[in-house]
């Protein structure tokens, strides 16, 4: 008799519960694909879900920037990969594969470096990529011949170097 009664009780409670609003987020990690990679690690183990999704898409980009004031800034300038590259971050930056998963992949031997907006040609072509880059990141902040090579004429022939010279040699015929 007592059973009777209880066991369709429990259910319904268990029912609302299950279906409770909210419940995403907060039994999130029932609901998650995996464990994030270690630079976000921390956001998965607070629960933070939002951190990067909204309801109805799949990842806000716009949240991704939030935090990456740094890859913002490079959008807004119009320079890098950042800038030509599709809007859509999960394309190239996969998630919840673990903490020892690269979320920043690409292959370093065969990159085509155009898609920086930025053409390696004569020399630049033979150089090795840490002449230029940080080890840590590929992120730049010069891309003006200026801003790496000494104006020998102190500012007589202006800033664009390439209007005379070569990416092979600074030396005149
Ligand atoms: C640092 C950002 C970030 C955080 C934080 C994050 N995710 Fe994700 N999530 C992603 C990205 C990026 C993808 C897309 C992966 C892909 O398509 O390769 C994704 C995909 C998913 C998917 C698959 C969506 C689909 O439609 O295929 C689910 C479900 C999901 N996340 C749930 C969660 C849950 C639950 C949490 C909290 C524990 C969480 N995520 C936290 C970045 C994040
Ligand atoms: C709450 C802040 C926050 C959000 C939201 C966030 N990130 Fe990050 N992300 C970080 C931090 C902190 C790091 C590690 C430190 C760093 O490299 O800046 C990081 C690192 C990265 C890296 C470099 C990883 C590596 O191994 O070098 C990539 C790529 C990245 N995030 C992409 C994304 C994308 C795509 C999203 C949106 C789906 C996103 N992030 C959302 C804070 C955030
Ligand atoms: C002569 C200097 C130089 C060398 C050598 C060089 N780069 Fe670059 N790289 C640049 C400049 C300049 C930019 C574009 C800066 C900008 O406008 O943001 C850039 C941009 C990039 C970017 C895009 C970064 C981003 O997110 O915007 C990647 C990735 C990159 N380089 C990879 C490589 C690799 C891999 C190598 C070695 C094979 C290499 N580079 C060698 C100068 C160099
Ligand atoms: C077409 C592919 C592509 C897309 C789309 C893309 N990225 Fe990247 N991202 C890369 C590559 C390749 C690197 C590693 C080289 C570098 O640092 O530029 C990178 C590096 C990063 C880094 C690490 C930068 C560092 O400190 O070195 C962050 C953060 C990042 N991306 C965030 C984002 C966000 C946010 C979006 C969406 C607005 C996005 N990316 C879209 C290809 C992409
Ligand atoms: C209007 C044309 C012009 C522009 C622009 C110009 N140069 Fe020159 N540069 C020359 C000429 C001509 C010479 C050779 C005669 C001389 O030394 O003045 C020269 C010589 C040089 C040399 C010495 C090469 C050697 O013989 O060893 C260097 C280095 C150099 N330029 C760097 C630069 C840099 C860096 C810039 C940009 C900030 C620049 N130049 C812009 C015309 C120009
Ligand atoms: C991100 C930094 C960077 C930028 C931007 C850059 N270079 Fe270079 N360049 C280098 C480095 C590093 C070397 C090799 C070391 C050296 O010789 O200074 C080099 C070497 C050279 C050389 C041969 C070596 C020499 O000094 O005679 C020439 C010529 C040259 N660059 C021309 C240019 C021209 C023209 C531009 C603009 C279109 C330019 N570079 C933009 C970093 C840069």
């Amino acid at each position: 008799m007592i059973k009777r009664v209880f066991l369709p009780i429990i259910v319904i409670i268990a029912i609302g519960f299950l279906t409770y609003k909210g419940l995403e987020t907060r039994w999130p990690k029932l609901f998650s694909p995996g464990e994030l990679s270690a630079a976000h690690a921390k956001l998965g183990l607070s629960g933070d879900c939002q951190a990067c999704h909204t309801k109805g898409k799949q990842v806000d980009n716009g949240k991704c920037l939030g935090c990456h004031k740094e890859i913002k800034e490079k959008r807004d300038l119009g320079s890098g990969l950042h800038s030509l590259a599709s809007d859509e971050c999960l394309v190239c930056h996969s998630e919840h594969h673990g903490l020892e998963s690269n979320i920043a992949y690409f292959d370093h031997h065969n990159f085509d470096h155009s898609r920086a907006g930025w053409e390696l040609e004569g020399i630049h072509d033979r150089l090795k990529c840490v002449v230029c880059h940080k080890k840590d990141s590929y992120l730049m902040d010069k891309r003006n011949c200026i801003d790496c090579h000494q104006d020998i004429h102190e500012g007589e022939n202006g800033d664009d170097c390439a209007e005379c010279h070569s990416q092979d040699t600074f030396e005149m015929e």
